[in-house]
This record gives structure tokens, C-alpha cells and sequence, in this order.
């Protein structure tokens, strides 16, 4: 399932209002995404149960909390923030209002032999309750948290939710690899409690990467690096990704590529005004406004895609001067 639109989608429920109660059917929706969640890392052991938020310290109007439970072992919280953002995310795709809540607290603390870690509170809301635009979050500025190119994902990835909002992550793009930093330097709470939070942070920071990575069809190598030990650098590098032109993006990219050659013979022989025309010079126009456009443009820049691959519609020029021909031959305003 493409989760992208969720990530513009989805806020913190910090209070829960106006919320329905769930049905059995929307339940078991809940517990089928929680069981098609994917680790960072298999071999720790993680578990979740789903419980009355009265069960727990939640008392912000929430009908249920999902407690997570792991072993403390390797980058465990880093792994429960990857594997509970894609339960976040496709949580908002449900209509489920949720809420990460770092302060709540649960009298199981252990299950199975597991450590409680953190809970997400979840609720039926209404429709309003979404973001409709990421101007509404509040976030640092994108050049405080990425540096290089490929901006129109880094973004994206910007909207990543963090406790306390610290965004605790620093990524720099050099050579076709985007490498991720957890910035421990923070002020905002006790440095515990925010190495604590700001490890699950950069789990949910690496699930939403991954998130616009495949949505747009860009290939990647992951490397995750440890950030368990006690350190004084103030940049801890967490995951590396080598990046490449995927087939998603190669397909993406040939098949405008094809629209562009064909509206362009069409012109040229005077057919301007046929249907088929009309419908590619459309698709073309829709793709040029995209996100996806940006990104294989940005792409193109940062050297990803492949040398023979034919890219014109890559190029603002021929694309806008396609777009003017079509126009002054059909008479067509824009
Ligand atoms: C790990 C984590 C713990 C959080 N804990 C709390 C919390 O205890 N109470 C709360 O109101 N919000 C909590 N939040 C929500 C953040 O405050 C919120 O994600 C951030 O302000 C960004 O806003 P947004 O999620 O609406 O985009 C937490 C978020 C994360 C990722």
C-alpha cells in the first residue's frame, strides 16, 4: 500500500474530539495493520497489544492505545519508531485519528518477557480532523535538516512527527547516497528522556524516507549504523541509503518521455487537435505540476538516473515550448 499521501495527511490527535466508537470490522482493519508492519530489524523481538486507553494514563478522549513491547536489544527504539510509523501512517489512511504518546503509561510494563516502550493512542475522528495542507505543521526550516539535493523529498520527510516536535534528524545527500544523522544535541528535555524519544524519532524519520523513496519509484541500498552507545559527537550517523533510478521511476520517466515525442510528431504533422493529442498533452501538463516531475527533475541533478535513459521532458524548456506549440495550434488558453 503507498502510504505517501498520509505523511501530508496526518497530525497528532493531541485532543481527541468529536470521535465515534470503532466497529468490530474497523478493529480487526487495526490489528490486520499492526500485523503487516516490517521491522528495521528482524531479530529483535517485538510485540503490540491493543487496549482500552482507560486501561492506561491516556485521558485525552482516545478510544484505544496500541502499547509496544520489544527486547532491549540492538537499536530497539529506533526499530519501534520505524515499525509504529507505518501503523501511524496507514492508520490516517483509515480515517483513525492517533496520537504518538511518549508521557503515557500502562500498569503491564512487561508482556511476554518484553519491555513496554511507548503507545500510540487511536480513535475514530472526523474528516477534518487531517492536515489538508503541510503548511498547517509546524516544522524547522528544510535547510536545518537536509543538506544537498533532492529537496522536494527532504520536504516531505520534514513532515516526520517527533516528540516534542524536536526533529531530532540531520540528512546530507552527496554522491547519490543520502546519509541520516540523529542530531543528540537538545535542550528541550533531560538528555535520558530525549536520547530516549529522539532514537524512536529517527525510526519513524527512516519509515517516512522510505515511504517517498518508493512512492516515487527511486531504488535504495539501506545500511543502518548503531546508535546504542553512550556518545559525545553531536551527529550520530543512523542509516545510510545509496540511491538509484528504480524501475518505477524509469518506467515514469520513458513513458512521458513517449507522450512528449508523440504530441511533438502530432504537431508537427497538424494533428494538434485530435483527442489522443489532447489526452497526452494533458497527462503531460499534470506531470509537469507534480511532485513526481520534481523529484525525477531533482533526481536528474543529483545524477541518479541512467546516462542513456532519455529524459527531454525532463527539460523546462522543452516541455513548456511543447505545451505553447500545443496551445497557439488549438487555440487553447491556459
Ligand atoms: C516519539 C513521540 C512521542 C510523543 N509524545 C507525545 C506526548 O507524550 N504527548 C503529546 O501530546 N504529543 C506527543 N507526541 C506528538 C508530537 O508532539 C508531535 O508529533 C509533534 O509536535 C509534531 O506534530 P504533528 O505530529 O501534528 O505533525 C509525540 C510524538 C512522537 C513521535
Amino acid at each position: 500500500m503507498d502510504l505517501f499521501g498520509q505523511i501530508y495527511r496526518r497530525r497528532s490527535q493531541h485532543r481527541f474530539r468529536e470521535t465515534e466508537k470503532l466497529s468490530d470490522d474497523e478493529l480487526r482493519s487495526v490489528s490486520e495493520t499492526i500485523s503487516a508492519a516490517v521491522p528495521l530489524d528482524s531479530s529483535i523481538r517485538t510485540e503490540t497489544a491493543i487496549v482500552p486507553a482507560s486501561e492506561t494514563s491516556c485521558k485525552l478522549g482516545a478510544e484505544y492505545c496500541i502499547l509496544f513491547y520489544s527486547e532491549k536489544k540492538g537499536d530497539w527504539l529506533r526499530n519501534v519508531g520505524y515499525i509504529g510509523e507505518q501503523i501511524d501512517l496507514s492508520l490516517t489512511a483509515q480515517s483513525i485519528g492517533t496520537l504518538w504518546y511518549g508521557f503515557g503509561k500502562t500498569k503491564e510494563k512487561k508482556r511476554n518477557g518484553l519491555d513496554f516502550v511507548i503507545m500510540i493512542a487511536i480513535s475514530k475522528v472526523p474528516a477534518d480532523s487531517f492536515r489538508v495542507s503541510p503548511s498547517q505543521a509546524k516544522r524547522k526550516p528544510v535547510e536545518k535538516t537536509w543538506n544537498g539535493g533532492l529537496l522536494s523529498i527532504a520536504e516531505t520527510v520534514s513532515l516526520a512527527p517527533s516528540a516534542v516536535n524536536t526533529q531530532p534528524w540531520y540528512a546530507e545527500f552527496e554522491k547519490g547516497t543520502v546519509r541520516i544523522f540523529r542530531n543528540a544535541k537538545n535542550l528541550l528535555m533531560p538528555s535520558t528522556v530525549t536520547d530516549y524519544f529522539n532514537r524512536i524519532d529517527i525510526g519513524i524519520y527512516l519509515c517516512i524516507l522510505e515511504v517517498c523513496f518508493s512512492h516515487v519509484g527511486i531504488a535504495y541500498k539501506r545500511q543502518l549504523f548503531s546508535d546504542i552507545k553512550k556518545s559525545k559527537e553531536v551527529m550520530i550517523l543512523a542509516a545510510s541509503y545509496e540511491l538509484s533510478a528504480g524501475e518505477g521511476q524509469i518506467r515514469r520517466i520513458t513513458g512521458y518521455e513517449d507522450d512528449m515525442r508523440s504530441v511533438s510528431y502530432s504537431l508537427d504533422s497538424g494533428a494538434a487537435a485530435d483527442l489522443e493529442t489532447g489526452e497526452m498533452i494533458r497527462r503531460l501538463e499534470t506531470y509537469y505540476g507534480s511532485f513526481e516531475w520534481k523529484v525525477d527533475f531533482q533526481s536528474d541533478e543529483a545524477g541518479l538516473l541512467p546516462p542513456d535513459l532519455k529524459r527531454g521532458v525532463l527539460s523546462e524548456d522543452g516541455i513548456n515550448e511543447l505545451l505553447d506549440r500545443y496551445r497557439c495550434l488549438t487555440g487553447v488558453a491556459d
